[in-house]
């Protein structure tokens, strides 16, 4: 007794098979769909105005939209290609923060990790610039200091990230413009910054208590007419502690999300 299926049992097997498919695959497509929704507060547009980058400097606005950006925001750059490199903004983020630098004598890094954006931040600030960048050496993890409501994975990511003491700039002929300091953010005297930086990025423990801390001290730093930079403002789900923490100053500043990215900025008034 023979049970090769038929011809038209093929077609049934076939059209079984393509279904089961398809149903994954849209199925698949549904759960991103949902878990993205999910992370942007369902629906709700997030607490911060999103504004193109030319509302926060007019460096970005393009004269001749078709030609688009011009040589005043020519940066020297090195793409992340396409390698996860472990704390990294994207290339769009990073373009901007080295175009930012062409402006800046004076910048403050709260978070230094790979040392990309120190080094981007060196290679395009003016001759004569500094860049101070702050982070937790891998020898001083014990003085991470976790706040009541902070979550336990931004502790843990925070303390991962705490491994380099070689970066990007290291051995380049940029370095002598950074200033690598070592400890923990929220020991960290601001005091003699106070007023004097035109470009700051937060951009170290992503735990809500740090970057409290972090962003108080920033706001304190910046010159009149400077700017405060966070990344990482991705919603409830995604470093909810950078969300929850800038969506509470948002109500008190005018915070604005640049388009396109997880930049949160602020200008100083002058
Ligand atoms: C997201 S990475 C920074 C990425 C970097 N700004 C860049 O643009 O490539 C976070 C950095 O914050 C540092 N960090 C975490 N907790 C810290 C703390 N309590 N004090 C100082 N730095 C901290 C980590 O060591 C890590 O280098």
């Amino acid at each position: 007794m023979s049970f090769a299926p038929s011809p038209f049992e093929w077609i049934l097997i076939a059209i079984v098979l393509i279904e089961g498919i398809a149903i994954k695959v849209i199925s698949r497509h549904w759960n991103s769909y949902r878990r993205a929704k999910r992370e942007e507060g369902r629906g709700k547009p997030w607490a911060l105005r999103r504004v193109p980058a030319e509302t926060v400097d007019r460096v970005f606005a393009t004269p001749a939209p078709k030609l688009g950006h011009t040589v005043s925001t020519e940066v020297a750059f090195i793409s992340i290609g396409q390698t996860a490199v472990v704390g990294a903004p994207s290339d769009y983020e990073s373009w901007i923060l080295a175009v930012l630098a062409r402006q800046s004598s004076m910048m403050f890094e709260f978070g230094t990790c790979t040392g990309r954006t120190t080094y981007l931040w060196a290679r395009n600030s003016p001759p004569g610039a500094k860049v101070i960048t702050l982070t937790l050496h891998p020898d001083q993890l014990d003085t991470y200091r976790r706040g009541a409501n902070d979550r336990s994975e931004d502790e843990a990511d925070a303390l991962k990230e705490s491994a380099f003491q070689t970066f990007v700039y290291t051995g380049t002929d940029v370095e002598h413009k950074v200033v690598q300091l070592y400890g923990d953010s929220k020991a960290f005297d601001h005091r003699p910054y106070q007023g004097r930086c035109d470009l700051i990025f937060v951009d170290g423990s992503h735990a809500r208590s740090y970057v409290e801390s972090d962003s108080q001290k920033a706001l304190q730093m910046v010159k009149p007419g400077g700017i405060v930079l966070w990344h990482d403002y991705r919603g409830p789900h995604r470093s909810g502690g950078v969300f929850h923490a800038l969506n509470a100053l948002g109500s008190k500043l005018p915070l604005m999300q640049i388009e396109g990215t997880s930049l949160v900025a602020y200008r100083a008034p002058l």
